[in-house]
C-alpha cells in the first residue's frame, strides 16, 4: 500500500475529558484507502525531545470531506505537545500504515473489547463491519466516568456495555469482569480487542476458550513506524514480526506473549 507524508491542517481539537482529546484534520487532498486498525505516524514539531513520530490510530475518517479523527492521551511530551494545537495549526502525517482488521466474511454479531483509550480504532472498525452486514456491540472499559469517551461516536454502531473499575458508570470491575462476557450464551462469531496488553490477553484466552477467533492491536513502543528500525519486533508463531508492518493487528492466535 503506498504511503503519504503530507501536511495536515487541524480543523478542531476537541477536549474530551481531562486526558484525552480529539484532533480532526483535514487532507490537503483526496484521502487514499484508509482501513480501520491502520494508524499515522504524527511528527512533533519544535521540539529535541520529540524528534521521533508519534504513532495513532485511525478512529474515524470521512472520505468526502478529506477529514481524519485521532483520538489521543495526554501520556508524555509529544501527546502533551499535540493537545495545545490550535485550529488552523498544521501538521504533518506519514499514513496509512500498517495492516488492519480483517472482517467477517458472513452476517454475524461480533464484540469488540476496549479499555481506556484502546477504544481509538473501534468507530472506524464499526464503519466498516456494518457497511459489511456484520453486527458490532462493545464492551468498553474506563478506569471512571471522568475518563469516559464520547460514547455516541459507538452507539451509533451498535450497544455499548460499559464497565468502569469504581463501578460510577456501568458494571464495577474490569471488561473481564462485566456480564456480558459471564452469560450462559455469547451471541458472536469474532471478537476484536484493543487496549492494556493484560486485558487483551484476558481478552485473547476468553476467545479461544470458546473457539472464536481473536484479533488484538498491539501498541509496541515504535520508532520509524514504517518497517526500517525493528524496535517494534513482537515475536509469533510465524517468527519475528514488526508491529508497524505486519501488524499492529494480529490473530491472537499467532501470538507469542
Ligand atoms: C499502532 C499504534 C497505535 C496507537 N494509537 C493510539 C491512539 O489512537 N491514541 C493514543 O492516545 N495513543 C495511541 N498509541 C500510543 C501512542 O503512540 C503513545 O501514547 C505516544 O507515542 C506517546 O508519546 P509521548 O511523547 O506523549 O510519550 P513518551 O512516553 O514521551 O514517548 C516516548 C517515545 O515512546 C514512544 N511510545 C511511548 N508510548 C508508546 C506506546 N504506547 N506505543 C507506541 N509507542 C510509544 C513514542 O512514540 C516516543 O517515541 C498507539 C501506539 C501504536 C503503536
Ligand atoms: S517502528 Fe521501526 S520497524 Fe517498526
Amino acid at each position: 500500500m503506498k504511503k503519504f507524508v503530507r501536511d495536515f491542517e487541524l480543523i478542531a481539537n476537541k477536549r474530551i475529558n481531562r486526558e484525552y482529546y480529539l484532533l480532526v484534520l483535514k487532507s490537503p487532498e483526496r484521502l487514499p484507502e484508509m482501513l480501520p486498525g491502520q494508524f499515522v505516524e504524527i511528527r512533533i514539531d519544535n521540539s529535541k525531545d520529540t524528534f521521533l513520530r508519534r504513532p495513532i490510530s485511525l478512529y474515524d475518517v470521512d472520505m468526502d470531506k478529506q477529514l481524519v479523527y485521532l483520538l489521543i492521551q495526554e501520556v508524555g511530551k509529544g501527546t502533551r505537545k499535540l493537545a495545545g494545537l490550535k485550529a488552523g495549526n498544521s501538521l504533518n502525517l506519514i499514513y496509512p500504515l500498517g495492516n488492519s482488521y480483517s472482517l467477517p466474511e458472513e452476517k454475524a454479531k461480533v464484540l469488540l473489547v476496549g479499555g481506556g483509550v484502546g477504544v481509538a480504532p473501534f468507530p472506524l472498525l464499526a464503519k466498516f463491519l456494518k457497511q459489511n452486514n456484520v453486527e458490532p456491540e462493545f464492551l468498553l472499559g474506563f478506569r471512571n466516568k471522568e475518563l469516559l469517551v464520547d460514547l455516541a461516536d459507538f452507539e451509533k454502531y451498535g450497544k455499548v456495555f460499559l464497565s468502569t473499575d469504581d463501578g460510577s458508570a456501568g458494571e464495577a470491575g474490569t471488561v473481564m469482569d462485566h456480564s456480558v462476557l459471564k452469560a450462559s450464551s455469547f451471541p458472536y462469531v469474532k471478537v476484536y480487542t484493543c487496549g492494556p496488553q493484560v486485558m487483551m490477553k484476558a481478552v485473547s484466552k476468553f476467545a479461544e476458550e470458546l473457539q472464536l477467533d481473536c484479533e488484538a492491536s498491539l501498541e509496541n513502543t515504535m520508532a520509524c513506524g514504517f518497517g526500517a528500525c525493528l524496535c517494534c519486533i513482537q515475536e509469533t508463531v510465524r517468527g519475528n514480526l514488526r508491529v508497524c508492518k505486519e501488524g499492529p493487528v494480529f490473530n491472537t492466535k499467532d501470538l507469542i506473549w
